[in-house]
């Protein structure tokens, strides 16, 4: 399974070591950097997420900036991706299962590494449950149709 990531300079530890647990977990990570801890903008980032995701080159996307906000917004405007922010591994895999979210962020200011990892598994490790929640989802991405 492919997964894109982006950050911005805030979160660029925080990647490296969501990135390396990832690929000891068997994942194929595509990095859309920043590498660089000088101040960049996020909104450039979490485009670059969103459009991987939207376009099918890779299966899901994860996205980190200071508190995941402003890089999850960016990511959610791209057609055809479902975000999810959060700092718990509760809302991450309830979102999968009943949201089937595609995108997930959060705020390296907000989690440190462990919790960061924590939630990063819950929500790969959990699958959309369709059935009842496919009408909702249907109607979440109507709302980019009008
Ligand atoms: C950068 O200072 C900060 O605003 C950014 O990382 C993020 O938290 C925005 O939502």
């Amino acid at each position: 399974m492919k997964i894109a990531m982006g950050n911005d300079h805030t979160a660029v530890e925080m990647k490296k070591v969501i990135r390396e647990h990832l690929e000891e977990k068997g994942y194929e990570v595509v990095d859309l950097g920043t590498d660089s801890s000088e101040s960049c903008d996020y909104p450039e980032f979490g485009e670059k997420v969103g459009r991987a995701v939207s376009s099918g080159e890779v299966d899901y996307g994860i996205a980190i900036c200071g508190t995941g906000v402003g890089i999850g917004i960016a990511a959610g405007k791209v057609k055809g991706v479902r975000v999810c922010t959060c700092s718990e591994p509760y809302s991450a895999r309830l979102s999968r299962m009943h949201n089937n979210t595609n995108v997930l962020t959060f705020g390296a200011r907000v989690v440190g590494p462990e919790m960061a990892k924590m939630i990063v598994d819950e929500w790969l490790d959990h699958t959309y449950e369709g059935g009842r929640h496919e009408r909702r989802v249907a109607q979440l991405m109507d709302i980019e149709n009008r």
